[in-house]
C-alpha cells in the first residue's frame, strides 16, 4: 500500500491554543492582582464595543468542561498561558496560593484526560503593579520575570512537559509601546526598542531559571509574518528588508544569534540605543524548541510617510482576506519554516498558533455550524505545513488557534477564531465544521487531507 501523501510523521503532536486573558474571565477572583489588560479594557474607548475580559469564556469556572471539549477533538496537547498576577498579585514577592492552585487543577485535569499541558508564562497580561514600576521599560523586569518563572517551575514542572517564556514579544512592543492600540497603550518610538530588549532579556533570564529548576523543555514563541516585495524596485526591496527585520528578526535574532539586525538602527535612528554586549549574552540562551505563530504574509511597498518603517502593506487583488484583514496565504507558512531553519539552524519547531477569523452563521437547529472559509484555511495550511516537513524542516507539532471563540484583545468578541463557537450570552459551546475536520486530521494523522 502506498503511504498517503499528507500523513504526518509518527508522533506528530496535535494541539490547540488559548491565552489567559482571552478566555478565563474572573480576572480578580480569589486574590488575583489586576493586570494591564484589566486596566486597559476598563479604560473607555480602548476596546471595541466596550468588551472586557471580565467574563470572556468563563473558563476559570468551566475549565473541566473545556477539557472535555479538547478530549472530544482528540487533542494530544493544550497550549495555555498563565496570568502572572493571579499567582503573584504584586508581580513579585507574595504568592497567592489560590491563583497557583487554579493552574495546578487545570494541569491535573488535562493529564487525567491524556492531554499534555504546554504552558506559556507571559501572553501579554503583565501585572499592573509591575507596570506601575515601569513595566517592560524597567531593566529589573528580567529579575521579576525569572522570580515568577521559578515559582511556576517549582509548582508545575513535575507535570508540565513543555514551557514557553513569552508569546509574541513583537505584538507587545508594536501594539503596547509604539502604536498604542494594545495595553499598556503607549505611543513612543523611544520606548519601543527598550521594551523589546527587556522582553528578550526576561526571556533569557527565564530560560536560565529553567535550567536550574526544570527538567523538561523550554522555548519561546514568535509571530513570524513573511514579507514579499511589491515590485523589484530597489526602494520596495529595501522596504521589505526593513519590515522583515522589524517584525521577524528583532526578537529571534537576539534570542537565537545574540545580535540585532542592522536595519533596526536604520528604522529607529536616534531612538535605537546601543545595547551592552552582556545583555546579548543573556538574551541568547539555548532553547529546546521555538514556537512559531503564523497567520498571514505582507506584500510590502516603500512609502516615505509611513512611520517608522517607511513601508506599507499592499492589499492583493482577488485574494481571500479574513475578518482581521489578513490575506489567506498558505505558501507563507512553508516559506516561513524553511527561512527559519536556514537562518537559525535545525531547532525543533512547533506551530504554536495558526487560524482564521471569519463570520460564522448562527448555529443551526441541528447543532451544526458550517464555517467553510475557516475549514478551507485549515486544510490549506496543514498541507503547506506538510510541504515544509518534506523540505526537511524539523517540525514537531501544530496547535490550532483557537480552541474556542474568545476575546480578540482590543477587537473584543467581534472576531471569532474558534474551533468551537461560543455564545457569549449563554456560554454554550458548539463545534464548528472545522472542529470536525480537525478531529479527523488528528485521528488520521493528516491522512484525511488526501481526500
Ligand atoms: C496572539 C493571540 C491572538 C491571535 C489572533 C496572536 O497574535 O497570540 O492572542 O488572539 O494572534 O490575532
Amino acid at each position: 500500500m502506498t503511504r498517503p501523501s499528507f500523513r504526518f510523521p509518527d508522533g506528530f503532536h496535535w494541539g490547540a491554543a488559548t491565552s489567559a486573558y482571552q478566555i478565563e474571565g474572573s480576572p480578580l477572583a480569589d486574590g488575583a492582582g489586576p493586570s494591564i489588560w484589566q486596566r486597559f479594557a476598563h479604560t473607555p474607548g480602548m476596546m471595541s464595543n466596550g468588551d472586557t475580559g471580565d467574563i470572556a469564556c468563563d473558563h476559570y469556572r468551566r475549565y473541566k468542561d473545556d477539557v472535555q471539549l479538547m478530549k472530544a477533538l482528540g487533542l494530544h496537547g493544550y497550549r495555555f498561558s498563565i496570568n502572572w498576577a493571579r499567582v503573584l498579585p504584586e508581580g513579585t514577592g507574595r504568592i497567592n496560593p489560590k491563583g497557583l492552585d487554579f493552574y495546578s487543577r487545570l494541569v491535573d485535569q488535562l493529564l487525567e484526560n491524556g492531554i499534555a499541558p504546554n504552558a506559556t508564562l507571559f501572553h501579554w497580561d503583565l501585572p499592573a503593579a509591575l507596570d506601575d514600576r515601569g513595566g517592560w521599560l524597567n531593566r529589573d523586569i528580567a529579575h521579576w520575570f525569572a522570580e515568577y518563572a521559578e515559582v511556576m517551575f517549582k509548582a508545575l514542572d513535575d507535570r508540565v512537559p513543555r514551557w514557553a517564556t513569552l508569546n509574541e514579544p513583537w505584538v507587545v512592543t508594536d501594539g503596547g509601546y509604539l502604536h498604542g492600540a494594545l495595553a499598556p497603550g503607549h505611543r513612543n518610538k523611544y520606548e519601543a526598542p527598550i521594551a523589546a530588549h527587556n522582553l528578550m532579556r526576561a526571556s533569557g533570564a527565564g530560560i536560565q531559571a529553567y535550567r536550574a529548576h526544570g527538567k523538561h523543555e523550554i522555548g519561546v514563541v514568535f509571530n513570524i509574518e513573511p514579507k514579499y516585495p511589491h515590485s523589484d524596485s530597489a526602494e520596495d526591496v529595501a522596504a521589505t528588508r526593513r519590515a522583515h527585520a522589524y517584525m521577524n528578526q528583532q526578537f529571534a535574532d537576539p534570542a537565537l544569534l545574540g545580535s540585532y539586525p542592522p536595519e533596526l538602527k536604520e528604522i529607529f535612528g536616534d531612538a535605537w540605543p546601543d545595547f551592552p554586549e552582556d545583555d546579548l549574552k543573556l538574551t541568547n540562551q539555548k532553547v529546546d524548541f521555538v514556537g512559531i505563530n503564523y497567520y498571514t504574509r505582507a506584500v510590502v511597498k516603500h512609502d516615505s510617510n509611513a512611520y517608522p518603517l517607511k513601508a506599507v502593506p499592499v492589499r492583493q487583488p482577488n485574494k481571500t482576506y479574513t475578518e482581521t484583514g489578513w490575506e489567506v496565504f498558505e505558501q507563507g507558512l512553508t516559506d516561513t519554516l524553511t527561512w527559519f531553519k536556514d537562518r537559525y539552524g535545525d531547532i525543533p519547531l512547533y506551530i504554536t498558533e495558526n487560524g482564521s477569523a471569519f463570520y460564522d452563521p448562527p448555529v443551526a437547529e441541528n447543532g451544526v455550524l458550517d464555517d467553510p472559509l475557516r475549514t478551507n484555511y485549515l486544510r490549506k495550511h496543514l498541507k503547506a505545513l506538510h510541504r515544509a516537513i518534506d523540505a526537511g524542516v524539523n517540525l514537531k507539532g501544530y496547535y490550532a488557534w483557537s480552541l474556542m471563540d474568545n476575546l480578540e484583545w482590543s477587537l473584543g468578541f467581534s472576531k471569532r477564531f474558534g474551533l468551537y463557537h461560543v455564545d457569549f450570552a449563554t456560554q454554550q459551546r458548539t463545534p464548528k465544521a472545522t472542529a470536525k475536520l480537525y478531529a479527523q486530521v488528528i485521528e488520521s494523522n493528516g491522512g484525511v487531507l488526501d481526500e
